[in-house]
């Protein structure tokens, strides 16, 4: 550390007055990024047996400055209603697959901060995403998803639109002379796509989808996401603001806390991050590999357990595996996973390395999505805001396969919907039961994380130096966009 003394480790709380005039308290102070004594990710992965692609390894990372964040973020209506107007219409996200929307005149109603988009194919080459609003007296024209729609016709008094968003009909035209000369057409946001997905952004203006991306794309290539089908989606309502259930979702200290069934398998204290972009942050974590918190060592074949165990990773052998002599969990887990897999599409994976079957590697992509790497499935998140709501979100969980080598590619699964109280273990049987407690043990801790910011004394939330680095650069983006939006006014 630049300044290792313990009084310049102490974040001084900010006053009552100080955590309301200022969104952002900043410590100036830069440290050397602390690092957990144990070996480190790039470690385990020079041990691996068959060997994964450059980007596995450690990127850029901004310098690791201290910031304290006021907890009034997570819950102040004004400080939200910031975020309805200069965040959420600014910014690339997904609306839904493409896969969902395959012949023209099939949409899905896509909510997010009081905003509601149409996404339609409106031809056989265009998605449009229209704002789901009428030009009359405001009625959301569309309710609900659906297929092979011919028009978009408003329920109230009938005026309707062609699927491209062009006026198709006005049942009470000759009332209505200022449409002679107003614009009839709905307004409509940017569409682009990546990888399957359809992707909105509501400022005209905005840099293409590939500035937000980033590395995605590149790296992404050798898991072709475009040519898989949606096997999973939950769509959960929680009671807390999106920023804390993003936020769950981006780094691994909570582990050993909410999850400490996944130690014997996880290497917490030994997880990886970058920021390869603005908008794009990384966190790579080995499984198949023994927690830092568990101080004895664990045989192989217990660690290997553990990760099967889980209910996490799926195998079908029915029969004991058991690790060779001489090998580790990890490499015996990485070749199962590997066979496996190829008996599921007819594909040598023989090049795939190690950490491409076993690891966690998530590229967290601001605001609030997620995209994990890797070979044998994909696990995809969105966050947003539930209506106008600071206290409440909506988790998207979606889980991507690849296509059986028998085919044909399976349809996409409807969204199961989950209220506030339906815990995520209700999808056990689609995601996997382990996979599902493990979302449910994250559901369950984020009420009481947000009843606690609402409780606080001392007015801020601390983020730890390295493992939360990407806290910090999220709310420095969101307060960039909110400044920006601001100076326009
Ligand atoms: S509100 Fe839509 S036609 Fe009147
Ligand atoms: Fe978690």
């Amino acid at each position: 550390m630049l300044d290792g003394s313990a009084e310049a480790l102490m974040l001084r709380p900010l006053s009552k007055q100080q955590s309301e005039e200022k969104t952002v308290a900043r410590q100036s102070t830069l440290y050397e990024p602390s690092r957990h004594s144990a070996q480190s990710y790039e470690d385990i992965l020079a041990s691996d047996l068959v060997p994964s692609p450059d980007f596995y390894r450690e990127g850029e990372n901004p310098p690791a400055e201290l910031e304290s964040y006021a907890t009034s973020r997570y819950y102040d209506p004004a400080f939200f209603q910031k975020e309805v107007k200069y965040l959420w219409p600014k910014v690339w996200i997904w609306a839904c697959r493409e896969e969902e929307i395959p012949n023209v005149g099939d949409h899905m109603v896509f909510d997010i901060a009081g905003y509601s988009l149409l996404i339609i194919r409106s031809s056989d080459n265009e998605i449009k995403a229209l704002h789901n609003s009428c030009l009359h007296r405001g009625r959301q024209i569309i309710e609900c998803d659906g297929k092979g729609a011919k028009a978009l016709r408003c329920p109230f008094h009938g005026m309707a639109w062609n699927l491209d968003g062009s006026l198709k009909f006005n049942p009470f035209a000759w009332d209505a002379p200022q449409w002679d000369e107003q614009e009839t057409r709905l307004p409509e946001a940017l569409v682009s796509t990546w990888g399957g997905f359809v992707f909105i952004n509501m400022d005209l203006s905005a840099a293409p989808l590939e500035d937000t991306l980033g590395p995605i794309p590149d790296h992404f290539s050798r898991y072709d996401l475009e040519n898989r089908y949606k096997a999973v989606h939950v769509s959960k309502k929680i009671r807390a603001n999106w920023k804390a259930s993003t936020e769950a979702f981006m780094e691994t200290h909570h582990v050993v806390g909410t999850h400490p069934q996944g130690l014997a398998m996880t290497a917490d204290s030994n997880t990886q991050y970058d920021h390869p972009s603005e908008y794009v942050g990384r966190q790579i974590c080995a499984h198949a590999v023994q927690s830092p918190h568990i101080s004895e060592e664990l045989a192989q074949q217990d660690i290997f357990d553990a990760f099967f165990g889980s209910g996490q990773h799926d195998v079908d052998d029915e029969s004991k595996l058991i690790v060779p002599d001489g090998m580790s969990a990890r490499a015996y887990a990485a070749h199962v996973m590997r066979t496996q897999l190829s008996s599921i599409t007819g594909e040598d994976y023989s090049h795939a390395g190690d950490a491409e079957f076993t690891d966690s590697l998530m590229y967290n992509v601001a605001p609030a999505m997620s995209f994990w790497a890797g070979f044998y499935q994909n696990i995809v998140y969105r966050f947003r805001p539930n209506g106008t709501d600071p206290e409440t979100s909506i988790m998207d969980i979606v889980i991507l396969r690849p296509v059986p080598k028998d085919g044909p590619r399976p349809d996409p699964v409807p969204i199961m919907h989950l209220d506030f109280d339906e815990p995520v273990t209700l999808a056990g049987a689609t995601m996997g039961e382990g996979l599902a407690v493990v979302f449910e043990q994250d559901a369950v801790n984020l009420p009481w994380v947000q009843k606690g910011l609402r409780a606080s004394r001392t007015g801020t939330v601390e983020f730890t130096h390295y493992q939360e680095m990407r806290l910090r650069l999220h709310h420095r983006l969101i307060d960039r966009l909110i400044e920006e939006g601001e100076a326009e006014k």
